[in-house]
């Protein structure tokens, strides 16, 4: 290696990996606690409509933008947007800090899942959950600022800085893909299990009825489709950066749209078989509760933390069952959280010329810190929603407009990139693929001053 060639790059071996390393980083908790109420709540049955055209025009195609760029590049988010213009390189950088604000909280969030993999076993919450959750575990009772450490939160998210940097060290293919290849299988496997536990139910069929009865009136309204768009990015880890990264490590010739079709639809199909999973188990508790299916249904850390433990106290079986849901969200949580953590670790690498190992050690351990400093306390719990709300509604957005706007419109470079991908792939692309881009671009500025006007 000459001196000032980069430390040896890592690459997947094979697309397969590549794949399920992608499908890893995409079926995340957004999937399990995130789609199925957006669903329920923004049109049930008829927000398929608006998920589909935006899976189809704009997250897809939004993808393959992504592929390109990190394939062409061979370079972590700020490099790749560097070589297409130096005055781009920030924009990457803004996609990488995104992606450090998202990993420190959703760490806490898999040890919190981990915590309860165990609780669920012995129903410690009793008949409480709610009091339990914010009280006993996350001990939020006193609304002031303090810095007080609660040891319940404090090991398990160490635990998840342990696991996470044992497998960033083992590197891209022997830590990130052989990892994914063996737990997206084992998430399969575990919550096909839950679902088909929860369609025999009684109730059952009353939760999938409030799921999926379509209200197509629901289709006039903007902000359906606003969520639906929302999701489908969200979902599909774009804009964080992890695409440009992953897709970096991809040799020469790889089917690079025919992966993105595999992991978009892959992703897909999972969220869709969470959402009747949860609905099902969503209306057995409101059957057994005497209540309507929309006095239970909820998403996020409430579903999860709240929610489900109230369920599970409530079915026959309930320990084992919550145990698996509980694993599967750790499993869904991790290897999405590799893949974010990966992005500022490639970014170091590319920018400073920083080792493998090195650069590895260094952000994993910088993280870390910040992660168990801050989220196991209180002003951390607090900083989370922020963090959280600023990630979703201006991060991604914003990153994914300045890529189109820069790379696409000011640099011109979607032809350069149309051309790149067809000259390795078998689907090929043609100016639709860049008339939808233009248009997707068009829409995540609307989505982005709704935002704005709703939040500020
Ligand atoms: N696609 C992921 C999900 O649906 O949960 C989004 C994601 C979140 C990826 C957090 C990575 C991550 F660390």
């Amino acid at each position: 290696m000459s001196p000032k060639s980069s430390p040896q790059r890592e690459v997947f071996v094979s697309r397969g990996a590549f794949i399920f390393a992608a499908i890893g980083s995409a079926v995340g908790l957004g999937n399990i606690w995130r789609f199925p109420y957006v669903t329920y709540d923004n049109g049930g049955g008829a927000f398929i409509i608006p998920y589909l055209i935006a899976l189809l025009t704009a997250g897809i195609p939004l993808l393959f933008f992504y592929y390109a760029m990190g394939h062409r590049s061979r370079g972590s988010a700020p490099l790749a947007h560097r070589m297409v213009h130096k005055g781009a390189e920030p924009i990457g950088w803004f996609a990488t800090g995104v992606a450090i604000i998202i990993g420190i909280y959703y760490a806490a969030i898999i040890g919190w899942a981990g915590s309860y993999m165990f609780f669920s076993l012995t129903e410690a919450w009793g008949d409480d959950s709610e009091g339990f959750f914010f009280g006993e575990y996350l001990k939020l009772g006193d609304p002031g600022i303090s810095l007080e450490f609660v040891p319940g939160v404090l090991i398990p998210v160490i635990l998840v800085w342990v696991v996470v940097l044992a497998i960033l060290l083992m590197g891209v293919q022997n830590g990130i893909a052989n990892f994914s290849k063996v737990f997206i299988p084992l998430l399969i496997i575990l919550f096909l299990a839950l679902v088909i536990r929860s369609l025999f139910l009684p109730g059952a069929a009353e939760g999938l009825n409030a799921l999926f009865t379509p209200d197509f009136k629901a289709l006039k309204d903007p902000g359906v489709w606003i969520a639906a768009y929302g999701q489908i990015f969200f979902s599909l880890s774009i804009a964080f950066g992890i695409m440009i990264t992953y897709a970096s490590y991809l040799k020469k010739k790889t089917n690079l749209t025919g992966s993105g079709l595999v992991v978009g639809f892959s992703n897909s199909a999972f969220e869709i078989l969470a959402g009747i999973g949860i609905f099902a188990a969503l209306g057995f508790m409101a059957k057994a509760q005497g209540v309507e299916v929309a006095d239970v249904a909820s998403s996020g850390i409430g579903l999860a933390f709240v929610g489900f433990p109230t369920l599970i106290s409530e079915m026959p079986g309930g320990g084992i069952f919550g145990f698996v849901f509980f694993a599967c969200l750790v499993f869904a949580g991790l290897t999405s959280l590799i893949s974010i953590i990966q992005v500022p670790i490639q970014a170091l690498r590319d920018k400073f010329r920083v080792g493998n190992k090195a650069s590895t050690a260094w952000i994993v351990g910088a993280m870390a810190v910040v992660s168990i400093l801050l989220m196991p306390t209180i002003t951390g719990l607090y900083a989370l929603d922020t963090m959280d709300a600023f990630a979703n509604n201006v991060g991604i957005v914003g990153s994914a407009i300045l890529s189109i706007v820069v790379v696409g419109w000011a640099m011109r470079k979607l032809p350069v990139f149309s051309r790149h991908l067809n000259a390795v792939s078998s689907f090929k692309l043609g100016p639709i693929w860049m008339t939808l881009i233009s248009i997707t671009g068009v829409v995540l500025v609307y989505m982005l001053i709704t935002q704005i006007i709703t939040y500020v």
